[in-house]
């Protein structure tokens, strides 16, 4: 579906993408994961046309739709174009403040996608509605907690038809007990077969949620797999290094996105194929079994390399 091959990217003299290559297959939700200025914000813009690139090229559905050198001269109309093709989340929800969530999500059917008010309308609050905030469509911006924003941005992009919906830390911005909500929506998008690459800090959600895997370090692509065998038996010291600063605690499932997965089976992993890193102590997830955990940051030091 969406392919990233040998992707270069510069501020400046600086290298901050070092030849990336990455694939998101259709259906699938791939998380992103790495230390603060990785590269992992940068490899998404660059990934979804907001951000031009310096070599490489990125494809959809089979196509080249930006290659380094062009998207240097700033095709800017013709990436506009692509880029409806993308539905962005950001951390900082990016919604029209004077606006309800109504007019938030009906703004992109009607302007970009030239759609009549009434059918924008219908399809925004089907949207509205499978995100769960149906009961809050004409509430203004300042009136939503945190979880509802996020929500009614994950909407809005939604309400696009997004061939891949790529999100950015979504729940960075959150309160602590806002996040599960925001995890639980995008567990069911992934659930429900949404093309989706993540980057995130939630390593119990990638657990549950998410099919593979990516580690970047250092601008580059240092480790990926699948998600679940990935975080339980990292191969590269690095990743196991930088999953170390992560703490696991029990939370309680309902607060776990992917753990709603875990405990209804499809999260957890097949008898005899279980964690014998953890057993042998070498896995970063010690000796506690992660499907029943969710992994959250520690509070003490960042997860700056
Ligand atoms: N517009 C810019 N101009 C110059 N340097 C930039 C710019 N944007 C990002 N960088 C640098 O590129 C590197 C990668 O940044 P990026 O935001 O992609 O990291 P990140 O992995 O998303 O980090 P975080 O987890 O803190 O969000 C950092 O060193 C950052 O300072
Ligand atoms: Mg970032």
């Amino acid at each position: 579906m969406l392919r990233v091959d040998d992707l270069d990217k510069y501020y400046g003299d600086r290298q901050i993408l070092d030849s990336v290559n990455l694939e998101v297959r259709k259906g699938e939700t791939v998380a992103i994961v790495g230390s603060s200025g990785s590269g992992k914000s940068t490899l998404l813009r660059c990934m979804g046309l907001l951000e031009p690139f310096d070599g490489g090229s990125v494809s959809l559905r089979g196509s080249v739709i930006a290659k380094g050198s062009e998207s240097r001269r700033h095709e800017r109309k013709a990436d506009a174009r692509r880029r409806t093709s993308f539905g962005f989340v950001f951390q900082n929800f990016n919604l029209i403040n004077n606006r309800t969530a109504l007019e938030n999500v009906m703004e992109g059917p009607v302007i970009v996608k030239g759609m009549t008010e009434d059918a924008a309308r219908k399809r925004a609050v089907e949207v509205l509605e499978r995100v769960g905030v149906g009961h809050r469509v004409n509430a203004s911006v300042p009136e939503m907690s945190g979880g509802e924003q996020q929500r009614v941005a994950i909407a809005r992009s939604l309400a696009m038809s997004p061939q891949c919906l790529l999100l950015d830390e979504p729940t960075s911005a959150l309160d602590p007990e806002l996040v599960g909500e925001v995890l639980d929506v995008v567990s069911e998008l992934a659930r429900e077969g949404v093309t989706m690459a993540i980057v995130t800090h939630e390593m119990g959600f990638a657990y549950g949620a998410a099919d593979r895997l990516v580690f970047l370090k250092e601008g580059r692509v240092w480790e990926e797999g699948a998600a679940q065998q990935t975080l339980r038996t990292p191969r590269t010291p690095e990743l196991a290094t930088f999953l170390r600063r992560f703490h696991y605690s029990s939370m309680p499932v309902q607060d776990g996105a992917g753990l709603a997965r875990a405990q209804d089976g499809r999260a957890t992993p097949p008898d005899g194929v279980d964690r014998p890193a953890a057993r042998s102590g070498t896995s970063p997830l010690g000796e506690v079994g992660v499907s029943d955990l969710c992994l959250v940051p520690t509070t003490e030091g960042s997860t700056r390399d």
